[in-house]
């Protein structure tokens, strides 16, 4: 027997628990109830799995106009100023609020010149950085982030967290051709255990879904990285910005059962150096590329592994940080240790065998420095968002910042118009929010398809829009997309939905939105390189790439 469908009433919807999405909780609980929705458990998600850390001015030594400066630099200068310069800036005082609420952070003594003896946040190093600013925890970051938040949202009376939840679509007042601006009034959501699809009403929906690395072959990605927010806010008519820029991690370790495992970018940090074999001798390359060697911005270093590889026929390039000894990497990196160990690598005595993979999606829903999107009542925040922080390119170890300053910033306005959004938004007498119907969809009888397209796009990703592009490439690719999402659209409509299917169906409309705006962008820039237009043509590049669905009318929002 399938569940009874049930009608939920909250005030915030937080679809997603990654960083973002959990430390919105926190704040949203504040002012009233909240529900996160999580389609697996709250730990799988990105946020997990980021090793490297946060990026935050900590030092006398630092300022925050460097740290300006550095993610301008890496974005190629296509970033919103002011964006960075908001999120950089607010970096330290969210980062006080993590450590009250019980991050470990890694310390290391500290004797001053004055004789104090103190435990001092050890900074580590990133591409791109021009000083040392990266709290960290080991190699371990992001799980120790998680670990801490998910403790305080389960703790919190006002805070309910759904696992197992998976968001199928928004539910937007357009949509019901309302009158008025198009307003967000929750979302149809998929039990997966019991496959029913339950209607959530909220006063504020609030988008943490994360990135879509899943959209390509190889990435560094948990499989829970599909695009839905991006592929949800532009069915519901958000604008979503800049998908051309998608981020390769160049180092993840090359062994068929590693599953692209990331190595940070923090064993680069601490000396690795990039290498490639020639003969029995493994030889430095990234000197010929780029003056900050292999500590330059990660576009540059992806793109020359790329080429090396190209050229030299190899399958991996190497990371050689056998300069320190095995006592230091192991309390360093004592997760990369121990994995590159299982698979047969002493990174004390071996470099490491390492290739490129989709990381970080640095377009997204277009949002203003709140998290605002173009829907009310619809904000979006994290790695979903594109907020312009990260420009053409992002800074590493700046988006678990971002993720945890939008968080603050989107509940802050909300907190501005509560009192204005109330519950009746979500009402209208004449044209209720009906329930998710499931019409005269039967069992989906060839399940082979959605694993086939699955397959189908992920490899034409990689092989025709990933690091390297040109027009002919990108138009194969948009040729074989539409007639994928043709399918898909035939399967979604006439047979009852599935966890699988929704995330098919997102993952190849965000693959469409990358392709669509890489052919937008005819020119060469940070992550978006296409060999038809090698360099800027020297007219001021576009600051954005902007996508929205057909019948989006600006006059409207
Ligand atoms: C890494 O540790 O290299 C990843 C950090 C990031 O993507 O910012």
């Amino acid at each position: 027997m399938p569940a009874e469908q049930q009608r939920l009433n909250c005030d915030y919807l937080i679809i997603g628990s990654g960083c973002a999405g959990l430390t919105a909780a926190l704040k949203a609980a504040e002012l009233g109830s909240v529900l996160v929705i999580t389609k697996k458990t709250a730990v799988e998600c990105s946020s997990s799995w980021a090793q490297g850390g946060i990026a935050c001015v900590m030092d006398s030594d630092d300022s925050i106009e460097s740290h300006v400066q550095d993610t301008l630099k890496a974005g190629a200068y296509l970033c919103k100023e002011d964006v960075v310069r908001r999120i950089v800036g607010a970096a330290p005082a969210r980062i006080e609020e993590l450590v009250e609420l019980g991050v470990n952070f890694t310390r290391q003594r500290d004797i001053s010149e004055d004789g104090s003896d103190t435990m001092a946040f050890d900074l580590g190093a990133e591409g791109g950085h021009s000083r040392r600013r990266i709290l960290h925890a080991g190699d371990i970051s992001g799980r120790e982030i998680m670990r801490v938040l998910i403790a305080a949202c389960q703790a919190h009376d006002n805070i309910t967290l759904l696992e197992n939840y998976q968001a199928v679509d928004l539910i937007s007042s357009r949509r019901l051709d309302w009158d008025g601006p198009n307003r967000c009034l929750g979302a149809f959501v998929l039990e997966r255990r019991t496959k029913t699809v339950h209607t959530i009403l909220s006063r504020f929906v609030i988008l943490a879904t994360g990135g879509a690395g899943k959209a390509y072959l190889y990435t560094s990605n948990p499989d829970v990285a599909c695009g839905e927010g991006i592929a949800m806010a532009y069915r519901a008519y958000c604008e979503i910005a800049n998908m051309e820029f998608y981020q390769f991690h160049p180092t993840c370790l090359y062994h068929p059962m590693a599953g692209s495992y990331l190595i940070s970018e923090a064993v680069r940090g601490e000396g690795g150096v990039l290498k490639i074999k020639r003969g029995k001798e493994y030889v430095e390359f990234m000197d010929s590329y780029d003056s900050q060697a292999s500590l330059a911005p990660r576009d540059i270093v992806a793109r020359a592994i790329d080429r090396e590889l190209k050229k030299s026929g190899q399958p991996c390039v190497y990371l050689d940080i056998r300069q320190h000894s095995e006592e230091f990497l192991r309390k360093r990196f004592p997760n990369i240790y121990a994995t590159c160990e299982q698979f047969g690598c002493n990174m004390a005595t071996d470099p490491i065998p390492v290739v490129p993979a989709a990381h970080y999606c640095c377009g997204g829903v277009r949002v203003d420095i709140d998290g605002v999107t173009c829907i009310e009542n619809l904000y979006a925040i994290g790695e979903v968002a594109c907020t312009g922080l990260h420009g053409a390119n992002r800074l590493a170890s700046n988006s678990l910042l971002e993720a945890i300053v939008m968080a603050h910033n989107a509940v802050e306005h909300s907190r501005g118009v509560f009192n204005d959004t109330d519950r009746r938004h979500i009402e209208n007498g004449s044209r209720p929010v009906l329930d998710w119907s499931k019409g005269d969809a039967t069992d989906p009888d060839e399940l082979i398809v959605i694993y086939h397209n699955w397959d189908e796009i992920r490899r034409f990703m990689w092989d025709y829009v990933g690091i390297f592009r040109t027009t002919k490439r990108l138009q194969r690719a948009k040729t074989r997309i539409r007639n994928i999402r043709k399918e898909i659209e035939h399967f979604y409509w006439d047979f009852l939905i599935t966890a699988d299917l929704i995330e098919l169906r997102n993952m190849a409309s965000v693959a469409e939105m990358i392709i669509d705006s890489a052919l937008a962008r005819q020119e060469s820039i940070g992550l978006h390189y296409n060999a038809d237009y090698p360099v800027a043509d020297g007219k001021l590049s576009e600051k954005e790439t902007i996508l929205h669905r057909p019948g989006f009318h600006r006059e409207l929002y």
